[in-house]
């Protein structure tokens, strides 16, 4: 398999592009609209051809580049089917398998962070957006967040599978690149919670900041990251 993890620095998102092999299909997971000349010289380079490039939540914090990418490609842009992304020209469900090629990703829906937060599941890797972080989890404090939600998406659905599922999330801020389910269970301050209702208190107590990007982000990713009010997105890049 081809796994290449990518880093965008000003928003701190790890964007994935992974393929069964060279010279097949590949798909991106959270493409950042900057960096995406850089993600079509990769695909060029080890002569993939992009089929599906995807969100796994409307993002808060960098303009997505799944626009971009299929402008430039010809890829579908995918999206959960809980987004009001309506540029989205696929939508997946839980338990949906998306392919390319013989790479299987299963959907697996994930809200809390927001109401349109998915992981994907893959042999024996998880990636797992902006709901669980490595030493964190997403802020529940805005975008139809729920942290009830987010407590029963984690402890339900990914902390149930195999304490050696890599772990690979959509930011990190410390330069943490991969971490496990098990790692996590154990040092992932935040799960260190007696109850779901500790879980809601803990997160109700966070007093954060709004993200930089959330006016100019969201109705951007609305919009694939193509527009925001007749504008063309890299007027905000
Ligand atoms: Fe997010």
């Amino acid at each position: 398999m081809l796994f290449r993890q990518l880093f965008d620095p000003v928003s701190s998102t790890y964007t994935y592009l992974l393929a069964e092999r060279q010279g097949g299909e590949a798909l991106i997971i959270d493409p950042v609209l900057d960096r995406v000349e850089q993600y079509l010289q990769l695909v060029r380079e080890l002569d993939l051809k992009l089929v599906l490039a995807i969100d796994t939540h409307i993002h808060a914090d960098h303009v997505t580049g799944i626009g971009k990418l299929h402008t430039a490609v010809d890829c579908a842009m995918a999206m959960g089917e809980q987004s009001r992304a309506e540029c989205v020209s696929l939508r997946f469900g839980e338990g949906e398998i998306l392919k390319a090629d013989g790479l299987r990703l299963k959907a697996l829906y994930t809200p809390g962070h927001t109401d349109d937060s998915y992981s994907f599941a893959m042999d024996d890797r998880l990636f797992t957006g902006d709901t669980l972080l490595i030493r964190g989890t997403g802020r529940t404090d805005f975008q139809n967040g729920d942290a009830g939600a987010q407590y029963d998406s984690l402890f339900n659905k990914l902390l149930v599978l195999p304490e050696n599922t890599l772990v690979f999330p959509a930011h990190d801020y410390e330069g943490r690149t991969c971490s496990s389910i098990g790692e996590e269970k154990r040092h992932n301050p935040r799960l260190q919670v007696e109850s779901r209702q500790a879980y809601i208190d803990q997160m109700d107590a966070l007093d954060l900041d709004p993200p930089r990007m959330i006016d100019v982000a969201v109705p951007a990713n609305r919009s694939c990251g193509l527009a925001v009010a007749g504008q063309p997105a890299e007027s905000f890049g």
